[in-house]
């Protein structure tokens, strides 16, 4: 029964422009992605997904989504990608934890991280591991806009593939190994889980829960946003890094045509301080 409706509403999704436009200004209020014409295959599908999944025709699903940001964000979750693994783009975390040493020498301090779009979790795992090779005290908060990627990192079980970037010695340090059901799996140590806190973040709507971050990490999101919200967020996460902190991007993501306040760093691409 539930297939053959699945089925009629495959077959009957006839995305207006207008209903099109609607969509798209809905998730751009919400989480400041900007979808264009092209995804608008991509969104019908996954459409008769989430309407499937609530049990709703399409003009239900419409107002429910309107009504629903919680919706929203498990709408989004499926026209966005959370693709991440571990030590992605390691170059600038690698230069923030041996800068982080060298001044730690001079004086006792517990360093503060935030990864502001961490997804599954791996960037803030990634991070601590490398923090936990030194004898540095640190805190990293991890945040995302949706609940399904903070469970998983909550939960911090692995794909063995998506490790390959670990170098082993540390591999076998911070994960166990998965037997049984989770042969090629790996689960985070508690001892590295201890260093980090997961909450839900809104980078658009919400304001940053703390302040005198040495780093704020926030890569691979502003790829989905407008040259005006990237701008916006920059600004915002500029205000949450402390004196002399630092600011980083991902690879593919530029501040070139933005207003900010941040310097780049020589030789280090998407690393800034402020
Ligand atoms: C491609 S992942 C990047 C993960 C990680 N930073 C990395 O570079 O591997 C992008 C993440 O941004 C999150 N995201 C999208 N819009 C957001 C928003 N408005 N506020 C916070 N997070 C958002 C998505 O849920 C997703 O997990």
């Amino acid at each position: 029964m539930l297939y053959l409706y699945y089925g009629l509403v495959m077959n009957e999704i006839v995305l207006s422009k207008n209903q099109f436009l609607e969509l798209k200004n809905l998730v751009y209020q919400t989480s400041g992605i900007n979808l264009h014409e092209g995804k608008k295959e991509l969104l019908k599908s996954k459409l008769a997904k989430r309407m499937r999944l609530t049990r709703k025709n399409f003009d239900q699903y419409l107002a429910y989504l309107a009504s629903n940001e919680q919706e929203v964000v498990e709408f989004i979750d499926t026209v966005t990608t959370n693709h991440s693994y571990f030590f992605r783009e390691n170059n600038s975390i690698a230069y923030m934890v041996q800068h982080f040493q060298n001044i730690a020498a001079k004086k006792n301090k517990v360093f503060k991280i935030w990864c502001a779009a961490c997804s599954t979790g791996d960037e803030p795992y990634s991070i601590a591991i490398q923090l936990l090779e030194t004898s540095l005290d640190f805190s990293i908060l991890a945040t995302d806009i949706s609940h399904s990627v903070l469970a998983t990192a909550v939960r911090g079980i692995y794909r063995i593939d998506k490790t390959r970037n670990i170098p082993n010695t540390m591999l076998r340090r911070y994960f166990q190994q998965g037997t049984g059901k989770y042969q090629g799996h790996v689960k985070i140590k508690k001892q590295v889980q201890a260093h980090i806190s997961f909450q839900r973040f809104n980078l658009i709507t919400d304001t940053p829960p703390d302040h005198g971050f040495d780093a704020v990490i926030c890569r691979n999101v502003m790829i989905y946003f407008d040259l005006p919200t990237s701008e916006t967020v920059v600004n915002k996460l500029y205000g949450a890094v402390a004196p002399k902190g630092f600011f980083a991007i991902g690879n593919a993501e530029s501040l070139m045509n933005l207003t900010h306040k941040f310097s780049s760093i020589p030789k280090v691409p998407s690393l800034y301080i402020k």
